[in-house]
């Protein structure tokens, strides 16, 4: 658990926005890993990782359905707590699901619930246009907001499955002025997932938040892998972007620091792990 009071002033203080902003501007990648319980929390923190997020990947990796669209407000504060207790360093992060942020109201009684309930740091919320008026209202009550941007795993549904997104110039613009005003909007982070390398370096430059990367290439400011993916756990067919890090390693916190080395490194991701 955070013990924030008893760790000021020490040599390595719990990662906060300030930090991350930092990491951006002198050119630090940020490593990013998602977890869902304590254990696996305090191993992904001992392992150097910056910013921990709980997403709704849990649905599938942990409850077992095809997609996030399952996953409630309730499951991700459940998870969050379970974390949080695990953390000593690292930034907490947690989704907002499917449909929880519909209208801007909905969206500050959920983002609340997951900050006091769960104890995150900041919610994530899958978004585009359509999501501005709610970063707004969340960021004018100082709620810390991350907006997830190209492949949006909540609307696979209505895109026809888990597809690269923005190879088509339009999209890809029209993704990069979805970005600038969402960081307008008040986002402090924009997570950037199966996008083109090129998507994820213009968009990296384009605005001043930290931009994390899932399968977005190696130009963005961060990267993030779901855990069971990095531990070799999930099984079937995985999306390109994933390494499994226990190749080789002698444990899991061992593959863990693995994963971190090579993001802060720039070993990872390699061009087999890109789309163009
Ligand atoms: O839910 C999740 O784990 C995510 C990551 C894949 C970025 O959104």
């Amino acid at each position: 658990m955070y013990k924030q009071l008893q760790q000021r002033g020490m040599e390595s203080p719990p990662t906060n926005i300030s930090m991350l902003r930092k990491m951006k501007e002198d050119d630090l990648p940020i490593a990013c890993l998602t977890a869902y319980d304590a254990s696996f929390a305090q191993l992904v923190d001992m392992a150097g990782t910056d910013v921990v997020l709980v997403g709704d990947s849990l649905g599938m990796v942990v409850q077992g359905h095809d997609t996030t669209v399952p996953v409630t407000v309730d499951d991700i504060i459940y998870h969050t707590a379970m974390v949080a207790r695990g953390l000593t360093h690292a930034f907490l992060m947690a989704d907002m699901p499917f449909m929880s942020y519909t209208t801007p109201e909905q969206a500050l009684d959920n983002a609340v619930r997951l900050m006091q309930e769960g104890g995150s740091m900041m919610v994530k919320l899958e978004g585009n246009e359509g999501q501005v008026t709610v970063v707004e209202y969340l960021a004018k009550h100082d709620i810390p907001v991350c907006a997830h941007l190209g492949l949006r795993p909540q609307s696979v549904h209505k895109i026809g499955g888990f597809k690269v997104q923005g190879r088509d110039n339009a999209i890809a613009k029209k993704m990069a002025q979805d970005a600038k005003t969402l960081q307008s909007a008040g986002a402090d982070i924009i997570l950037l997932e199966c996008v083109p390398n090129e998507v994820g370096q213009n968009i990296t430059k384009l605005v001043d938040v930290p931009v994390i990367g899932i399968g977005a290439g190696p130009h963005v400011d961060g990267q993030i892998l779901v855990l069971y993916d990095v531990l070799g756990i999930t099984q079937g067919r995985l999306p390109r972007f994933v390494k499994n890090f226990m190749d080789g390693a002698e444990s899991p916190l061992a593959a863990l620091g693995a994963y971190v080395n090579a993001v802060k490194t720039g070993a990872y991701p390699t061009k087999e792990h890109c789309f163009s």
